[in-house]
């Protein structure tokens, strides 16, 4: 569904990215993993268009996006949900007009299929008894829920997660995980999930691009990281954290 082709990107002078490639097929979980400032969510901007590659082309659903106005760019982009790392809650919003904002933003929705919406996703991430509250007296796992499920409210058919689990403790990332994992039963849904722990990679992804130096230096299977012989992901095997 979504395919970079020898994408390179430079910010000034500094080149970030050096004719990256890699695909992303439709109900699968992959991952891009790397470390901290090597450019993995420049990779979902550029994905989501929101910024142009210097060179190269993305496609998503075999149409090259590079080329297009803000204004075609819109159908594209609803078909991808997106988790920033921040969340991007409202503080000022409670926890269901967060969920629906958006939504009633941008679709023409009866009230009442866009409350139905709501509460399906209210119950989805378990926040049944916090539709009034303000996202502050939440957890960071629980607003982490919150955040999947404003995306998820679109019904899309990829969902992005910018590094899913930063921040939350042990338990928390592994309910965020076992979430994700959940939504390609339940849902069929792709996901791409950036992150720099090789945890993360190794309890959800189908599929793993690792990103160094602004190149893909492995691109394959999960299980079979194990096996390559590159000295950075020895050390990351090794490591499992992602320090520069
Ligand atoms: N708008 C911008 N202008 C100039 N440089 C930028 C811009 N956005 C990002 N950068 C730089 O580009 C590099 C890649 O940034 P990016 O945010 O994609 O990295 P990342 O892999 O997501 O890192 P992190 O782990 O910190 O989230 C970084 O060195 C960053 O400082
Ligand atoms: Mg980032």
């Amino acid at each position: 569904m979504i395919e970079l082709q020898e994408v390179s990107l430079c910010y000034g002078d500094k080149k970030i990215l050096d004719k990256v490639s890699l695909s992303i097929k439709d109900n699968k979980i992959k991952a891009i993993l790397g470390p901290s400032g090597v450019g993995k969510s420049t990779i979902l901007k550029l994905i989501l268009g929101l910024i142009k590659p210097n060179s190269g082309k993305i496609l998503i659903d075999g149409v090259d996006i590079t080329p297009l106005k803000e204004s075609k760019l819109y159908p594209i982009r609803r078909k991808m949900g997106i988790v920033f790392q921040g969340n991007a809650l409202f503080d000022s919003m409670t926890i269901s007009e967060n969920l629906g904002f958006f939504l009633r933003e941008n679709l023409r929705l009866t009230e009442q299929e866009t409350e139905k919406r709501v509460q399906e996703q209210i119950a989805f991430a378990g926040l049944q008894g916090y539709e009034d509250a303000l996202p502050e007296k939440l957890s960071g796992g629980m607003k982490k829920r919150v955040a999947i499920g404003r995306a998820l409210i679109f019904k899309p058919a990829m969902i992005l997660f910018d590094e899913p689990t930063a921040g939350l403790d042990p338990l928390s990332s592994k309910k965020i995980l076992g979430l994700i994992s959940s939504l390609r039963h339940k849902n069929n849904l792709g996901a791409v999930i950036v992150t720099h722990i090789i945890d993360d990679v190794f309890q959800v992804a189908d599929t793993v691009s690792v990103l160094y130096k602004g190149e893909i230096i492995f691109d394959d299977e999960t299980a079979k990281l194990h096996n390559s012989t590159h000295p950075f992901i020895k050390s990351i095997l090794s490591d499992k954290i992602l320090e520069q």
